[in-house]
């Protein structure tokens, strides 16, 4: 099926699909929605979008469905086990259902291929709310809150430590160089981003002034840094691998000792849910240097910044 795609319809996909002008227009966007959280209306009617998890979720259902009722929008949860999407029809026949009813589409799953399919069918803008590859939602949100905490994000240095091969690490990579920062990804052998996804920050931060570079030291990874990183090491769907990960990234703990490294302001993140002694340790996650409640209630704001930027660039609005 040829795909249906009006001009100037935009999708955000992964977090490069915001060039670094777009990015920080959509920061400035989410700090002034913040700070007026019902000002602006554009799901006004109300216009439905459409909300689709194959994989659990807390934080992004629960700020995409009241951040879209305060755009004045209907948010509708499309049950995925209901949907069966790519089991009960293809990917592009619901595509194409979803873009007859709805403003846009929010999908939670696996393939970012599957969410490609998704975006060159429905004909409204995409929106990935986490793959296995990306959660550019969430860098939004960090964003957000690093800008919130340091005033800046351009030449600032930040640490992910953990697994650089999931969708955070992927993420930190391109969002962080498209903001201009300096992004180190510290994990063992094997868990880090691809040599590819390295050469795609790389490109991106050549415009910006940023830059990006693999370390396997932690306490290398973190000397001096304004931000430190850390995700679950168990991402959704490696539930097998348990074992063998919390042997794998045992040294790679977000401590006391290992943040000490970090330059006094550093700002600790972490997307959720956390497991304590684990990645982090409990008096990290609760200590003073963590944003992560903030960090959490800023999905809210930086999801409505991102759905107001793309239906506006999608329908020819000028907000570039
Ligand atoms: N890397 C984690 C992020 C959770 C929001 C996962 O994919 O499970």
């Amino acid at each position: 099926t040829a795909p249906t795609t009006p001009a100037g319809l935009r999708h955000f996909l992964a977090d490069d699909d915001l060039s670094p002008s777009e990015q920080s227009v959509v920061l400035d966007l989410a700090a002034a929605m913040k700070a007026e959280p019902f000002g602006a209306k554009p799901l006004a009617g109300p216009q439905s979008v459409a909300m689709i998890f194959d994989k659990p979720t807390l934080r992004t259902q629960t700020s995409f469905g009241a951040g879209i009722a305060e755009l004045g929008g209907n948010p509708m949860l499309v049950e995925g086990r209901l949907a069966g999407i790519g089991v009960r029809e293809s990917v592009e026949d619901v595509a194409r259902v979803l873009g007859r009813q709805v403003a846009v589409v929010v999908w939670r799953t696996f393939l970012q291929s599957d969410l490609e399919t998704m975006a060159s069918h429905a004909g409204v803008p995409v929106v990935n709310a986490l793959t296995d590859d990306f959660h550019p939602c969430q860098l939004i949100a960090d964003l957000l809150t690093v800008r919130e905490r340091h005033g800046r994000l351009a030449g600032l240095t930040v640490a992910f430590v953990g697994d650089g091969a999931c969708n955070m690490g992927n993420s930190w990579l391109l969002a962080g160089a498209t903001a201009g920062m300096h992004v180190r990804i510290c994990a063992p052998e094997g868990y880090l981003p691809t040599p590819t996804m390295f050469e795609r920050a790389s490109a991106v931060a050549a415009q910006t002034g940023g830059s990006v570079r693999a370390v396997h030291d932690p306490k290398e990874a973190v000397a001096g840094v304004d931000v430190v990183v850390t995700d679950t090491w168990i991402s959704m769907g490696k539930e097998a691998e348990e074992e063998a990960r919390t042997r794998v990234f045992a040294d790679y703990a977000l401590t006391t000792a290992l943040l000490a490294g970090a330059s006094p302001e550093a700002v600790v993140l972490h997307c959720l849910p956390a497991y304590r002694g684990k990645e982090i340790a409990e008096d990290v996650l609760e200590g003073p240097q963590s944003a992560v409640w903030d960090e959490a209630e800023n999905r809210r704001h930086a999801q409505k910044a991102v759905l107001a930027f793309l239906l506006d660039v999608s329908t020819g609005g000028g907000t570039r």
